[in-house]
């Protein structure tokens, strides 16, 4: 299975899906990375994985549809099964997600629906929540809105700053985002416009794990 990874910055979650993938762990191979952004931190990583990779700048195209055709083109010359959202900010046009659904996944800093958008730790200490975390979903044209596939819970402390409550969320999602992909990879979770399956079953809510706890098999 050949994957591409779309990031518009640092590229954490890109070096955790790297890391499973040389551990053997992520069933996929990541054969390139596109960036929104030529300073992404996350493009030197990508080459020196010897990944292939693009940058895609908003300012080079004329509409959100033409630089989603681009990225279509991109996309489809490097042959993937599987478009993987890693911080990518930009939103899609309903087109570009219809194309590409049934195989693309995003991860997201929140409980979802908790908390769309951006600033989600921010967000989560100025409305008083006692639990945040991060969530690996299905996309659909409605932004973050698409099923939950696996959630990861963590503890909101007395003490935490907007810094120290996104480390540790990160480090969550470097640990959900690979777990999903094998699931995917294995054929064990299929995505359908609107529903999720895994293991034949039709998610009717997301798995949930707590910050540190062992991953669902
Ligand atoms: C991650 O926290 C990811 O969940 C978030 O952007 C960050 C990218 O960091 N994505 C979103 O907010 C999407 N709505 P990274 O470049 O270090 O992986």
């Amino acid at each position: 299975m050949r994957a591409v990874v779309l990031i518009s910055g640092r590229g954490s979650n890109l070096q955790a899906l790297l890391a499973a993938q040389r551990a053997g762990e992520l069933g996929a191979d990541i054969a390139g990375v596109i960036s929104s952004r030529g300073d992404a931190g996350g493009l030197p990583k990508a080459a020196a994985a010897g990944c292939q990779v693009a940058v895609l700048e908003a300012s080079d195209h004329t509409s959100r549809a033409d630089f989603d055709a681009a990225l279509s083109r991109q996309i489809d010359a490097w042959q993937v099964d599987l478009v993987l959202l890693a911080g990518f900010l930009r939103i899609f046009t309903d087109d570009f997600v219809a194309r590409y659904q049934t195989r693309m996944l995003n991860i997201h800093p929140s409980l979802l629906p908790a908390l769309k958008g951006l600033h989600t730790h921010r967000r989560a200490l100025a409305e008083g929540h006692s639990e945040h975390g991060c969530s690996v979903h299905a996309v659909t044209p409605e932004l973050d809105g698409g099923p939950v596939i696996l959630q990861s819970r963590v503890p909101v402390r007395p003490d935490d700053d907007e810094q120290t409550l996104a480390d540790r969320v990160l480090r969550e999602e470097h640990r959900i985002y690979p777990h999903v992909v094998r699931w995917f990879a294995d054929g064990r979770l299929q995505l359908h416009p609107g529903a999720v399956l895994l293991d034949g079953q039709t998610l009717t809510r997301p798995l949930q794990v707590r910050a540190g706890d062992p991953l669902p098999v």
